[in-house]
C-alpha cells in the first residue's frame, strides 16, 4: 500500500516507518520537525536500505496538504503528528487544541477532498482515565482525561467517529498505545527528548549515562505491589508492527474499531528499575519523591481483540525493551544532535 505517515520523523513514527517498509509498504513522511530530527529518517534508510519521501509539512497547513495530495495517491494516513507532553498541555492548553484539534480536522479535510478514506490514529491509553476496571478492554468506558493533552485524543476520537458514521466509505482504527519505551536493536533510531524527560525511561536512561544524578520515585504509596505506579510498557517495535497489522483491518475495510496496544504485564516503576539494572549492568540511584499531579496507580491493558482481530501480540519483554533503551542512549548520548 501507498502510506501517509504523519509525524513520521518523531519516535513512535520513525519505526513505524522502518517496520512499513519492511513490510514492502511505500512511505511518505510529513512533519514540522518541532519535536523531532529529519536525521531519523537518513537512519531510517540506514536500516532498511530504502529512502524516505520527506516533505516537511505542518498539518493544519491546508493548502500544503492539498498540494501533496494532488501528486500523490495514499491509500491510509497513519496520523501520529501532534505534541505529547501532558505537564506542557496544562500550560499551554491553546497550542495543544490548535495542534492536535485543529491540525488533525486541517488534515481529515484535505484527506476527505482527496478521496483517502482510510485513517490509523494515534490515542492513548489515557482516554481511559482513572480506568472502571484492571486490565483495560476497549469496552471500558472512557473517563476524565486529567490534562489538554489527553482530552486532545479523545476528541479527536470522537471526531473520527462522527465522519466514520457520516460516511461509510471511510476506515478509522483507532489504537489507543499504552507506555512504549526501548528503540530500534540497531540503536541507530530511538527517542529523543527536548529537555528533562517527562517520561520515566528516558529519565533511567540519562541517569545511567550520567546526565542526571537520581531517578525521582513520583510516589510510594499507591495500592501496588511495592507501592509505586503500575504501567503497560511495550517495545516501540511490537507498537509499530502493531500499525502494519492494523492496515489488514483497513483493507478488510473495517468501518470503526478501537484496539488497545498493550503487552498485558503491569511493572511498578521499582520493577522497571531493577530490570534495567540487571540487564545493562548499571545502577539506577533513586529518591522517592511525592506522587506526580495527575497520576493513577495501575493501567495495564487487556490486549486480547488486538490478538484475534488483529493477529497481532507482543513480542518483546521487560528485559529487551531495557537493553534497546540503552543501547539506544549509549549510542546516541546526546541524542539525534550527536551526528
Ligand atoms: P513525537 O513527538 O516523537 O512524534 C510526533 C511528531 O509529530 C514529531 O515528529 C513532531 O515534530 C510532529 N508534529 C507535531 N505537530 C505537528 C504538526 N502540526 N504538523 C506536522 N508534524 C507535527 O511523539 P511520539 O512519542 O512518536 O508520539 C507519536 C504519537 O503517538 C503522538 O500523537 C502521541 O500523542 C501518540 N502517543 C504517544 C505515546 C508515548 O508515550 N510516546 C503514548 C500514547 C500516544
Ligand atoms: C510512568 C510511571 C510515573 C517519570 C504518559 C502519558 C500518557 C502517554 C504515556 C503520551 C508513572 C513514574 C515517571 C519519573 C517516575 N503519553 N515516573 N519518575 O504517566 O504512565 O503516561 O506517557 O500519550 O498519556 O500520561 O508515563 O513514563 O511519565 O510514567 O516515578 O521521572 O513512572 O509516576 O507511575 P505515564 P510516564
Amino acid at each position: 500500500m501507498k502510506i501517509l505517515v504523519t509525524g513520521g520523523t518523531g519516535y513512535i513514527g520513525s519505526h513505524t516507518v522502518v517496520e512499513l517498509q519492511n513490510a514492502g509498504h511505500d512511505v511518505v513522511v510529513i512533519d514540522n520537525l518541532s519535536n523531532s530530527n529529519e536525521l531519523s529518517l537518513q537512519r531510517v534508510a540506514e536500516i532498511t536500505g530504502k529512502k524516505v519521501d520527506f516533505y516537511n509539512i505542518d498539518i493544519r497547513d491546508f493548502n500544503a496538504l492539498d498540494s501533496l495530495l494532488n501528486n500523490h495517491n495514499f491509500d491510509c494516513c497513519i496520523h501520529f503528528a501532534g505534541l505529547k507532553a501532558v505537564g506542557e498541555s496544562v500550560q499551554k492548553p491553546l497550542e495543544y487544541y490548535d495542534n492536535n484539534v485543529c491540525g488533525t480536522v486541517s488534515l481529515l479535510r484535505a484527506l476527505n477532498k482527496h478521496n483517502c478514506k482510510n485513517i490509523i490514529f494515534s490515542s492513548s491509553a489515557c482516554v481511559y482515565g482513572d480506568p472502571e476496571f484492571i486490565p483495560i478492554t476497549e469496552d471500558c468506558p472512557k473517563g476524565k482525561c486529567t490534562n489538554p493533552y489527553g482530552q486532545t485524543k479523545s476528541i479527536i476520537e470522537e471526531i473520527l467517529k462522527d465522519l466514520q458514521k457520516s460516511d461509510s466509505n471511510w476506515n478509522v482504527v483507532l489504537l489507543r498505545y499504552f507506555n512504549p519505551i526501548g528503540a530500534h536493536q540497531s540503536g541507530k533510531i530511538g527517542e529523543d527528548p527536548n529537555g528533562i524527560p517527562n517520561n520515566l525511561m528516558p529519565y533511567i536512561t540519562q541517569v545511567a549515562i550520567g546526565k542526571r544524578k537520581e531517578l525521582n520515585v513520583f510516589g510510594n504509596d499507591y495500592d501496588t505491589h511495592d507501592g509505586t505506579g503500575v504501567r503497560d510498557y511495550i517495545h516501540v517495535i511490537d507498537l509499530a508492527r502493531g500499525h502494519v497489522c492494523a492496515l489488514r483491518a483497513i483493507e478488510n475495510k473495517c468501518g470503526f474499531e478501537v484496539f488497545n496496544l498493550g503487552t498485558g504485564h503491569g511493572y511498578s516503576v521499582l520493577d522497571v528499575v531493577h530490570a534495567f539494572e540487571k540487564a545493562n549492568g548499571v545502577k539506577i540511584p533513586y529518591v522517592i519523591k511525592p506522587r506526580r499531579a495527575g497520576d493513577i496507580a495501575v493501567c495495564y491493558a487487556d490486549s486480547k481483540k488486538a490478538k484475534e482481530k488483529l493477529g497481532w501480540g507482543a513480542q518483546f519483554n521487560l528485559e529487551d525493551m531495557c537493553r534497546d533503551s540503552w543501547n539506544w542512549q549509549k549510542n546516541n548520548p546526546n541524542g539525534y544532535n550527536g551526528g
